[in-house]
């Protein structure tokens, strides 16, 4: 079954506790949270502390997607903040497993995450690390941007890599209601909505959203 996870980044962050409050209320199980560094991704977005804050304010499970270089250095502050999942970037560092498997041990689902143009042949060895899979649908780092198409293909790859092992597949940026169908028919268990669920009437968007990876 698919789920919708909210892109906080794309929220109002005036009125943050609001924003939560309205997601649970419209039944959304798991917030998608950035955290960047201004070195892999051209934008900087909430620490360690912050998260921690949000994730004591909310019952929904908390989905870490950690946009910093050298995640080896930040991971322990990362799992202290006591989140469900952490995605980790593949470009980001050389130290996966060792990485994935401390995330593992803390009790946390560990997942990898690959940019639009990142070659997966990696993605085979790291199958007995991770819990899922994020591939990319824009180049990180800005919320609103197009969805790229060429993701369907890499959905398709990543499946046949997978095979029948219990692995998810996430996909985010650039993601509306129509394309959530798509992704949902293609086998994606995980997409995040930032701008298509925050801009405009929210209670509409939520509601189109949820209709949209119903099955
Ligand atoms: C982008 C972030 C996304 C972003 C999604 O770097 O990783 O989570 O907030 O927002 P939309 O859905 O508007 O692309
Ligand atoms: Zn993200």
């Amino acid at each position: 079954m698919a789920e919708i996870l909210p892109s906080i980044f794309g929220a109002n962050l005036m009125a943050l506790k609001n924003e939560i409050t309205f997601l649970e209320a419209q039944g959304f199980r798991t917030l998608h949270l950035d955290m960047m560094d201004g070195s892999l991704v051209p934008n900087i977005a909430f620490g360690p502390d912050h998260v921690s804050v949000i994730k004591k304010n909310t019952a929904m499970k908390v989905d870490v997607h950690l946009m910093v270089s050298a995640p080896e250095k930040i991971i322990d502050k990362v799992i202290a903040a006591g989140v469900d999942m952490i995605s980790i970037h593949y470009e980001a560092t050389i130290h996966h497993i060792d990485i994935l498997q401390r995330i593992r041990k803390a009790g946390i689902k560990a997942g990898i995450v690959y940019n639009p143009s990142t070659p997966l042949s990696s993605l085979k060895y790291l199958l007995g690390y991770v819990d899922y899979v994020l591939l990319m649908s824009i180049n990180p780092g800005h919320w609103g941007q197009r969805f790229l198409e060429l993701t369907f293909e890499r959905v398709q790859e990543v499946r046949d890599i997978i095979g029948n092992k219990n692995i998810a597949i996430e996909i985010d940026g650039g993601v509306n209601a129509e394309i959530a169908t798509r992704l949902r028919e293609a086998g994606v268990s995980l997409i995040v909505v930032g701008g298509d669920l925050f801009n405009g009437d929210k209670m509409e968007n939520a509601a189109r959203l949820n209709a949209a990876i119903a099955e």
